[in-house]
């Protein structure tokens, strides 16, 4: 099983939050005014960034369940989530949401929730979803990576790193399937759009001013051209020195998706 590093989670969480669709939230509010209590499954939970994105911005009380194949990562969310007033509980649950999804109880929830989950899904998963969610009231899933990222000052190569990235992107992370990567949004789009009206609306990454940020993102890239065993030391360089001088800027574009059930 891939590995995520709970550091970068954490530190990606500022971004994320500011870059997520703020039109999202709003409709889910409204969505659920009537009710008293939400019952909540966040999807790849990680460190719980959405439950903290989430919780204080939904109007009614909240049940949260916390699903994660990987203990490593929900000990840590342990460690630094205070229940609030609108919390009534939040359950931990250690789960293949890829080996056992026809077991999962979807059924149990209100909203189906995740972020940065979505594209590392293998493509027969949406449909194993779909078929277990027609029914779900509202399905959202956040800062879904689209396949398109832009480095300024350009260089010659930006293209072909590009290429290479989203081919990693699309890769077996682990989970012996590969990836469906930089297409997820348009997937799950398409297979709620008939029973629920769905949103794909944008949560692009604009981190021009965060150097250490930049500087994590060409590890990635560098990580990336290294597994292809491919000489990019100068495109490396050319970035390096250009975050160093604060003359780099960086857009990289996601996705957010919403469904409500009709
Ligand atoms: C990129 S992280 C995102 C974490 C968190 N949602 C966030 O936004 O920071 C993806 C998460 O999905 C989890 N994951 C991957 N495959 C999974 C599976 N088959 N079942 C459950 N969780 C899985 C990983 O352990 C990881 O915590």
């Amino acid at each position: 099983m891939h590995k995520f590093n709970n550091d970068w989670l954490f530190y990606r969480e500022k971004i994320d939050a500011i870059s997520r669709n703020k039109k999202i939230i709003k409709k889910i509010n409204k969505y659920f005014k009537d009710y008293k209590i939400l019952s909540i499954a966040d999807l790849g939970c990680g460190t719980g960034s959405n439950y903290r994105y989430m919780y204080p911005k939904i109007k009614v009380k909240q049940k949260w369940d916390m699903i994660d194949i990987s203990f490593e990562s929900i000990k840590e969310f342990k460690k630094i989530t205070t229940n609030k007033k609108k919390i009534i509980n939040i359950n931990y649950k250690k789960y293949d949401l890829i080996k056992d999804i026809k077991k999962f109880k979807f059924e149990d929830y209100d909203l189906i929730t995740g972020s940065a989950y979505l594209d590392i899904m293998p493509k027969e998963w949406f449909y194993e979803f779909k078929k277990q969610n027609l029914n779900t009231k509202v399905i959202y899933f956040s800062i879904n990576y689209d396949g398109y990222f832009k480095f300024y000052p350009k260089h010659k190569d930006d293209e072909y790193v590009l290429k290479l990235f989203n081919k990693d992107q699309e890769s077996d992370k682990g989970i012996g399937k590969k990836a469906v990567g930089k297409n997820c949004s348009q997937i799950i789009n398409k297979v709620f759009t008939k029973t629920h009206k769905t949103f794909v609306l944008n949560s692009n990454w604009e981190v021009s001013k965060n150097n250490i940020f930049q500087d994590m993102f060409i590890n990635f890239c560098e990580n990336v051209i290294k597994k292809n065993k491919i000489s990019l030391e100068l495109w490396i360089k050319f970035r390096r020195e250009n975050i160093r001088l604060n003359k780099s800027k960086l857009l990289l574009r996601n996705k957010d998706f919403l469904a409500l059930k009709l």
